[in-house]
């Protein structure tokens, strides 16, 4: 059941029918290396020769426009994507050989990207009142001590890893502060939402999906002593808030404060991460945009905005139709899977005039990022903060920033977009 009543979502009329047939010939292999490196040249022909495009694997949909991407979105005809549901079949294949997914299939099934309307609606609503702008306003002041503290480490170094040292241990500190996680902990929590974090792609083997079990029940266990302990003593933190919801008779159940957790815990750490590595990466190789926002802090809200658009830390999102939809000129049938590039959307010319260049000072930049409509990003605040503190101090602290290798590797990843080290030197 969906709140909303369902609108077709038809946008664009596609025309030249003829050259459509020749254009259906186009392949492409989403798992190539190249792809992985830069898809955008990817998206650019998918967009103008097939909008929205039949995968020859499979035959889910891919749509590429930002018009259509934003339509879907917003449409009360498709649902979330059904992972969870593909983790309980292959668990009964497990269970056949004495293993079993149980805690990797009830957490993801409590993972709010993948929930529906009323459930969806309900565990939302307990968890966005810590995300509330308020409180993300309340945490400047810590995530302006972690940065300084990071970079206090390296600053006489000469050179850093902007990934390890800045990006990952500053996402990670802000969201335990949030959560609540003590610091010995942080590491090891971070080492296994990064195994669980395979769970975004689409193809996962029967050995990752184990793997990310047993993060999982790890990550869970811990999180379970800490809760015991919140629940003697309780602090200002998330963790504490859930357990008084809990308690307020808010249909909260101990299982669902451990997904919730969890999918906190990982959403918050691996994008913000990704945005800071991409964006820093993006002004180093757009050195007159670094000089003018080094010149003018106060751009950096605005900057930000166009790092997030212009390499997005997620790059796709799915969504499984309800009823028959008309996008474009296809007729995608219910039950069909739509594949929505936020990456390519965010590259639309249509939308953002000279989309592959970096431009600070963009105007009109209602980039969708951090989604649309009923699963909106919940720490979109939160990441925008981390990442203008994190990103304003480093340029201004650090002069003459230059990127120390030309052979920067990406996260082997289709929907999560980010660099595995952002090595730079700078003058001591
Ligand atoms: C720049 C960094 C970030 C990006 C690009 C990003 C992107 C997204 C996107 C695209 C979605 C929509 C998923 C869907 O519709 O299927 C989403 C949802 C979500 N994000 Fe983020 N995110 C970021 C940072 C964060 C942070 C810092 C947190 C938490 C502390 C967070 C928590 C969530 C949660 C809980 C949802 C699910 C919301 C729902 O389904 O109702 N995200 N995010």
């Amino acid at each position: 059941m969906f709140e909303k009543k369902c609108m077709n979502p038809k946008v664009i009329s596609t025309q030249n029918s003829e050259k459509r047939e020749l254009e259906k010939a186009f392949k492409f292999n989403l798992f190539d290396p190249k792809f992985n490196a830069n898809p955008y040249p990817t998206y650019h022909r998918l967009r103008s020769e097939d909008p929205v495009h039949r995968y020859f694997v499979g035959g889910d949909w891919i749509v590429t426009r930002y018009a259509d991407v934003k339509a879907v979105l917003k449409s009360g005809c498709v649902r979330t994507d059904d992972r969870p549901k593909s983790i309980q079949e292959r668990n009964k294949y497990f269970q056949d050989k004495g293993k079993n997914l149980n805690t990797l299939a009830y957490t993801t099934s409590r993972f709010l990207f993948y929930m529906n309307p009323p459930d969806h609606t309900r565990l939302r609503a307990l968890v966005s009142k810590s995300f509330s702008q308020v409180v993300v306003e309340g945490m400047r002041y810590r995530i302006r001590e972690i940065v300084d503290e990071l970079l206090d480490k390296v600053r006489h170094q000469g050179s850093m890893d902007i990934v390890a040292d800045l990006a990952s241990p500053l996402s990670v500190s802000v969201i335990s502060k949030l959560l609540g996680i003590p610091k010995e902990a942080q590491q090891q929590l971070h080492q296994w939402t990064n195994v669980l974090s395979r769970i975004l792609d689409p193809l996962v083997s029967l050995e990752e999906y184990t793997a990310m079990n047993k993060a999982t029940e790890k990550i869970q266990e811990y999180l379970s002593t800490l809760i015991a302990e919140r629940e003697k003593d309780p602090q200002e933190d998330l963790i504490s808030n859930l357990i008084r919801a809990k308690e307020q008779n808010d249909r909260l159940s101990q299982k669902e404060i451990l997904a919730i957790c969890t999918l906190l815990f990982g959403a918050g750490e691996e994008t913000t991460g990704n945005t800071i590595g991409n964006g820093m990466l993006a002004l180093l190789q757009y050195p007159k945009q670094m000089e003018k926002l080094k010149r003018e802090p106060t751009l950096i809200a605005s900057a930000v905005e166009e790092i997030i658009r212009y390499d997005s830390a997620i790059q796709m999102l799915t969504r499984i139709a309800t009823e028959n939809l008309e996008i474009g000129n296809q007729t995608i049938k219910a039950g069909e899977k739509i594949v929505l590039c936020l990456g390519a959307a965010n590259r639309d010319p249509a939308q953002f005039p000279e989309p592959d260049e970096l431009n600070i000072n963009r105007e009109q930049n209602q980039h969708v990022a951090f989604a649309d409509s009923i699963h909106y990003c919940l720490g979109a605040a939160l990441a925008r903060v981390e990442a203008q503190i994190a990103i304003n101090t480093l340029i201004q602290q650090f002069p003459d920033l230059k990127l120390a290798s030309n052979k920067l590797e990406r996260k082997k990843s289709i929907v999560i977009r980010g660099l595995k080290a952002l090595p730079i030197n700078f003058t001591c």
